[in-house]
């Protein structure tokens, strides 16, 4: 089997062509038919080593990727019949990677608590472009379980957690608080955000302005830190989504979250394919590049101010919709 990976770190050509055993369906598991592969800011961190301690003891070649959108070609066997994931279904999911499991793969073997159809309508790379980082959002909101009413302030808030943050706290009655580039208020306003904040020097106190006190919590997308926690009420929450070993001292309780804990909770994963089909939650596609694109497709990643997915196109590249 195909799949881009790689044996040792740096730039994005250290992103090659791999060959593989060929992976199949264990007891619960689905095989998919990879036709879709986002690119995600973890991928680059897995490329240029920053996760070299969790990889650490694993076989190379390693392979990235934690969202996949294709068609489901093995069921294994003592897949719960609640999950519809029959042969040939156009499914999405999130992949748990380590090692040379990875998204970026012509064939990936997931739990099949981790698939769900793609959303109706959606072709190959919206259906990729989703799902993982919808689920950090879900996950984040979930660690805080805040009561309607409070206030919480999203960093990033025009990248892919922070946008699906912005979406989902706003209908959950949240009051949204979004940090992000003024070009893109209007969209972050139309996306359910009470408040704007420019990002920048000012920020701190633009929201201390708007939440005298400080906001009950932040979700750091932007991974600002201690640039932000001075926003953050006595007491309150920040949300960190990589290895913030700060304290910023005041009570503020410091919660580390990571997708994987979630990358099975099939109900939570349903919910948000519906959310997409109902409008809340937006499938973004900046560019698709050809699986042999893989270098180019990282130096796009790599450059930065992104509004959607890089995506990479496996199979026969050809793009297909749900019926
Ligand atoms: N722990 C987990 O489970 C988990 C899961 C998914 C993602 N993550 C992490 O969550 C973070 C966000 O991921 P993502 O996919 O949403 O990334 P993304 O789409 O690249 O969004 C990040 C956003 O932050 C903005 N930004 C960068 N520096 C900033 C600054 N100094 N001030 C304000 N905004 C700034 C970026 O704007 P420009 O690009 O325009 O500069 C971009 O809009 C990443 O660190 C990723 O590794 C963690």
């Amino acid at each position: 089997m195909r799949a881009l990976g790689l044996t040792t770190y740096g730039g994005p050509e250290v992103l090659r062509p791999v060959e593989l055993p060929e992976p199949h369906a264990g007891p619960g598991e689905v095989r998919v038919a990879v036709r879709a592969a986002a690119l995600n800011p973890a991928d680059v961190m897995l490329r240029d080593g920053s996760l070299a301690a969790v990889y650490e003891g694993l076989e190379p070649p390693y392979v990235p990727g934690m969202d996949v959108a294709g068609l489901v070609d093995e069921v294994g066997p003592d897949v719960d019949p609640e999950i519809a994931v029959e042969t040939g279904r156009f499914v999405v999911g999130v992949v748990d990677n380590t090692g040379s499991h990875g998204g970026y793969s012509e064939h990936v073997v997931l739990p099949a608590a981790s698939v769900t159809a793609a959303p109706a309508g959606a072709s190959f790379a919206e259906a990729a472009s989703f799902l993982m980082n919808a689920l950090t959002a879900r996950n984040a909101l979930d660690v805080l379980a805040l009561p309607e009413g409070s206030s919480v302030l999203v960093t990033g808030a025009a990248g892919a957690v922070g946008g699906y943050a912005v979406a989902l706290a706003h209908a959950e009655g949240l009051r949204v608080v979004a940090l992000a580039s003024p070009a893109d208020e209007a969209a972050l306003r139309a996306a359910g955000a009470d408040e704007f904040v420019p990002r920048g020097d000012d920020a701190v106190v633009d929201v201390l302005g708007l939440v005298p006190g400080g906001v009950d919590a932040v979700i750091d997308a932007a991974c600002l830190y201690d640039r932000i926690t001075p926003a953050v009420r006595d007491g309150g929450t920040l949300v960190d989504l990589r290895f913030w070993d700060g304290d910023p001292g005041r009570g503020i309780h410091v919660a580390h979250v990571n997708v994987r804990e979630r990358a099975t909770d099939h109900a939570a994963i349903v919910r948000l394919r519906e959310q997409v089909e109902a409008g809340l939650l937006p499938m973004r596609v900046a560019a698709t590049f050809s699986a042999a694109d893989v270098f180019d497709a990282h130096h796009r990643l790599d450059r930065g101010g992104l509004r959607g997915r890089v995506v990479l196109l496996f199979g026969d590249g050809r793009e297909g919709t749900t019926a």
